[in-house]
């Protein structure tokens, strides 16, 4: 079935190893299991994927001695059967705080070109993960920098005296940067693309889906609708994919953010100051409201949606593009979506029949990768604790 692309085996580092008489073996090359046609995401070169480092990062990710209380991990607000999504609104963190933002799915996010709802310069999971591990705005894990007790008490596990060594089999000690390594290295892993709509598109399998979903395409990559401008491509989002191999040059067009009119509130800044998107890091007003076109695969298990959480359902969802911008009747947050003087051309609103909403959303649950949510190689490798 799937063609299996392989991402090449760092024979710089082989030969390095060897060139120092260092013991050392190449790390063997990983495979990504892929439909044929899509290529392998890219991995930073000093970082290379070996099964070692994966599974380092794997307890790492479920292990709850990565917050300073002990209450959570990653996967507190990553969990593998809601898409690595958390069900609520917003994250709440180890110490009962609220995160102003919906926590993402990290399915496929090895293509991520920027990481997070709205932050054009953070693009390498190894930077991303010191966020939720020592930020204080909000608190996630809340690990102090400079603080190196929650090493010491990974360092004295018996199961990581075994998989440290094998992951760093230079290092005399796990360092933080080995933690953030090997959990980049656990999230790159999570490449799936198994879902009905990939054994229709990729496979030609014809009863893969339904008629109802087959129209639902249509409608999805097509005028009046045009959800395809913003999330086009294998990965239904214009922010992941298009990054050019490694070694080549980056491309010259900035990352894509838009501005669904989601808000509309009077003044300078249409958005609630509780999260403007990109323009709370760049100020430009040109930017208040835009965020990341997230991936749509499997969409269906990851509610409730948007950046804040704000909106509850798929159906929820469409409303919202069909208005061409949400409209709040009341309370801190009313105003009329759709005349967002920011607001991206691509959402204009359309008006769909009940049928065609009905295609429309068995489309979108197409993209419900079942194998993925049930993945022993992305499951929680603790014995029950
Ligand atoms: C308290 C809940 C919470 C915890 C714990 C948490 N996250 Fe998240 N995660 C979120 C939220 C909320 C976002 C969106 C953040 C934003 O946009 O600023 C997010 C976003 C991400 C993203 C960006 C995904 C994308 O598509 O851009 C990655 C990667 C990620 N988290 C990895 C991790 C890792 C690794 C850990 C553990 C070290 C972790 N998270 C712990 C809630 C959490
Ligand atoms: C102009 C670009 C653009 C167009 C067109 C567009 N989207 Fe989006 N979409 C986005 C952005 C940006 C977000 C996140 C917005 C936010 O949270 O404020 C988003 C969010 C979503 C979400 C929620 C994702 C999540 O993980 O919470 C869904 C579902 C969605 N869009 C479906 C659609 C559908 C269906 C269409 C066509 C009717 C469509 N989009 C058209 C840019 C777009």
């Amino acid at each position: 079935m799937a063609m299996r692309a392989l991402a090449t085996a760092s024979a710089f580092a082989l030969a390095c190893g060897l060139g120092a008489g260092v013991v050392s073996s190449a790390a063997p090359a990983w495979v990504w299991d892929l439909p044929a046609g899509v290529r392998a995401p890219n991995v930073p070169s000093d970082a290379p994927m070996s099964p070692e480092v994966v599974d380092l990062g794997r307890h790492l990710f479920y292990d709850t001695r990565m917050s300073a209380n002990g209450t959570q991990s990653c996967a507190t607000c990553h969990q593998q059967s809601r898409a690595f999504t958390d069900g609520r609104p917003q994250g709440i963190g180890s110490t009962g705080q609220v995160h102003a933002r919906n926590a993402m799915s990290l399915v496929n996010v090895a293509y991520a070109e920027t990481l997070t709802w709205a932050h054009p310069t953070l693009t390498t999971l190894e930077a991303q993960a010191l966020v939720p591990m020592y930020g204080t705005a909000p608190v996630e894990l809340g690990l102090t920098a400079g603080d190196d007790r929650w090493l010491d008490r990974l360092t004295g596990d018996a199961t990581y005296a075994r998989l440290v060594p094998a992951a760093f089999p230079d290092a005399p000690r796990l360092t933080s940067s080995h933690v953030t390594r090997a959990l980049a290295a656990f999230e790159r892993s999570i490449v799936s693309m198994r879902s009905p709509y990939d054994r229709y598109h990729f496979e030609r399998d014809e009863t893969a889906i339904s008629d109802a979903a087959k129209r639902g395409e249509m409608l999805f990559h097509s005028r009046p609708l045009s959800c395809f401008t913003c999330h086009g491509g294998v990965h239904f989002s214009d922010a992941m994919g298009a990054a050019p191999p490694m070694g080549t040059a980056r491309p010259s067009r900035l990352p894509s953010f838009h501005n669904t009119g989601l808000y509309n509130l009077p003044g300078a800044v249409s958005y609630p100051a509780r999260d403007t998107g990109v323009h709370a890091l760049t100020g430009r007003a040109a930017d208040v409201g835009r965020f990341k076109a997230p991936s749509l695969r499997n969409i269906a298990v990851t509610a409730p949606y948007m950046h804040d959480g704000s909106i509850a359902t798929l159906d929820g969802v469409i409303d919202h593009y069909s208005a061409g911008g949400r409209s709040i009747a009341a309370g801190p947050d009313r105003g009329v979506g759709h005349d967002n003087p920011n607001k991206d051309d691509g959402v204009r609103g359309f008006q769909l029949t009940p049928g065609q909403r009905a295609d429309l959303k068995a489309f979108l649950e197409s993209l419900t990768d079942t194998a993925l949510l049930h993945d022993p190689r992305f499951a929680d490798p603790w014995p029950a604790r």
